[in-house]
């Protein structure tokens, strides 16, 4: 009933005009409807909708939008700093510009972990020595820690603090496969240290190596060493020669010489410092700056999956958090950043299966606490009731498209205002594109259609009928398998 002029009237009056964000259409009329955009990225968003409902395309019409707004004429780029955590490739096309990370040129020092991230990746959860090999890995790591930073008073298992991880492999060798002399228990039968003793003579007091605690963990670290078997009379098998730590000390040998895992274990991520780690997340590397990054999590093996969000996640935090302690009261930070989660029901899902628990509890602490220190979050879903609800609860905007599961639309309706009445209704309905437009960013909810964005993320759409129709064609089956193999 009302006119158009009107109806753009109501949208626009509360929104200052320097804050008006665009990015979509009303579906029932040419009107360009505006957000606020400071509200919009202030505040967490999530962006919920079926397979092939839109998501991708808003969430790169959205990002597009962002960096292309300029207060004023000035040339280069913006302040913008996006991170996209992109787990089907989608999001290169359709950012030319951006900084792309992947497994093969991702810094991702393993010393940065945290300790239940250590315990994740190492520890075999089903191993019932698993409380034995914790308290091991810890004094270990401490130990090294301590080592490698003797300027530093106080060291603990968490310190983002390098350490060499080859030294603590060591280590762990040694403990498992220690002897020591029966006579003078603080000797240990190290090859080319035993003494007098050969194995056919019997063991004295004076055979092997002494070593107090200290000397001992320093020599420990220092090489993988041989020993005098146990099977003579006098040289004792050492404490963790009962099987403690043979499956864990497997699983790390395996982790640190796996080539997949390079970006976490390899020369590159071991020497890089935690500036060069941090500026390459938010676009500020020496070789070109970019307010976009995307992470391409596509390579990266599913069994390290949630530590590395969950590292990315900390990370990036951290430094708001830590910018945020710089400033001066009053001050606020210059450098908000967004993260952006693609397919977010894999890191913060409503499971508290051990294997997701890292990227939970990075991802759910940034829904608490990230919009106080300039760190917000734009989750992307298609299971939308299969997400931790802490963050849901916490987001204030939503763009929520196509819904065809019964039970994803239950749980959007229950966190929409019961005013909007049957509006919800049409979720199911709406072409791809549509979206309802809800939140503390728009005048009133809406129902949308997003603009086109462009260029297009990688499309999963695949024209299969047009495909079929055309003329038989051959494969190049040798790539295929290199890439396979690779
Ligand atoms: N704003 C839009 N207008 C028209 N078509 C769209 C729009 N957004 C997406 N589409 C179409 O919908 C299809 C699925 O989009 P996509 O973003 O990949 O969905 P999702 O990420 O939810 O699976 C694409 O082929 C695209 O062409
Ligand atoms: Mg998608």
């Amino acid at each position: 009933m009302l006119s158009e002029d009107e109806l753009s009237g109501i949208f626009t009056t509360k929104i200052e005009s320097n804050e008006r964000f665009y990015f979509s259409k009303l579906t029932t009329s040419e009107l360009r409807v505006p957000v606020n955009g400071n509200k919009f990225f202030n505040k967490h968003f999530a962006i919920v909708g079926s397979t092939g409902s839109g998501k991708s395309h808003t969430v790169a019409k959205v990002i597009q939008e962002a960096v292309n707004q300029k207060n004023s004429d000035y040339s280069g780029l913006n302040n913008s700093h996006i991170v996209i955590f992109d787990i089907h490739g989608e999001y290169e096309q359709a950012f030319p510009d951006a900084n792309n990370l992947n497994a093969s040129n991702l810094l991702l020092p393993y010393w940065m972990l945290n300790g239940d991230e250590l315990e994740q990746l190492f520890l075999d959860t089903g191993d019932r020595n698993n409380y034995n090999q914790s308290s091991v890995l810890r004094k270990i790591i401490t130990e090294n820690k301590k080592k490698h930073n003797p300027s530093i008073d106080k060291i603990h298992f968490d310190s983002p603090l390098k350490f060499d991880i080859e030294e603590v492999y060591n280590c762990l060798f040694n403990f498992q496969n220690e002897t020591y002399n029966f006579k003078s228990p603080d000797r240990y039968m190290i090859r080319g240290h035993e003494g007098a003793y050969t194995g056919a003579n019997s063991i004295s007091e004076s055979d092997g190596l002494l070593l107090n605690p200290e000397s001992r963990i320093e020599t420990y670290f220092s090489q993988a060493h041989e020993f005098i078997p146990s099977r003579n009379s006098n040289v004792n098998k050492g404490l963790y020669a009962d099987g403690t730590l043979d499956k864990f000390i497997e699983r790390l040998d395996n982790k640190i010489k796996n080539s997949r895992l390079d970006f976490l274990f390899g020369v590159r991520s071991r020497d890089a410092s935690f500036e060069e780690t941090i500026k390459q997340f938010i676009g500020f590397q020496t070789e070109g700056q970019a307010n976009v990054t995307i992470i391409n999590l596509g390579r990266i093996p599913f069994e390290v999956l949630s530590i590395s969000v969950s590292l990315i996640s900390r990370i990036l935090f951290d430094f708001g958090y830590f910018f945020n302690k710089i400033l001066s009261t009053g001050q606020k930070t210059d450098t908000p950043i967004l993260l952006l989660y693609e397919e977010a029901h894999i890191y913060v899902p409503k499971s508290d299966l051990l294997k997701f628990k890292s990227s939970k509890i990075a991802i759910e602490r940034i829904a608490k606490e990230g919009r106080k220190y300039g760190v917000t979050l734009g989750i992307v879903s298609q299971r939308p009731s299969e997400i931790s609800e802490t963050i849901f609860s916490q987001c204030n905007n939503f763009i929520a498209m196509r819904l065809t599961n019964p039970e994803d639309q239950n749980y959007v309706k229950r966190l929409l205002p019961d005013t909007l009445g049957n509006l919800t209704e049409t979720l199911p309905t709406l072409q791809s594109g549509e979206a309802l437009l809800i939140g503390e960013s728009i005048v009133l909810p809406s129902l949308v259609k997003i603009d086109r964005c462009d260029p297009e993320p990688k499309s999963s759409d695949i024209e299969y009928f047009e495909i079929w129709k055309e003329q038989w064609k051959n494969v190049n089956f040798e790539s295929i398998m290199d890439a396979w193999k690779h």
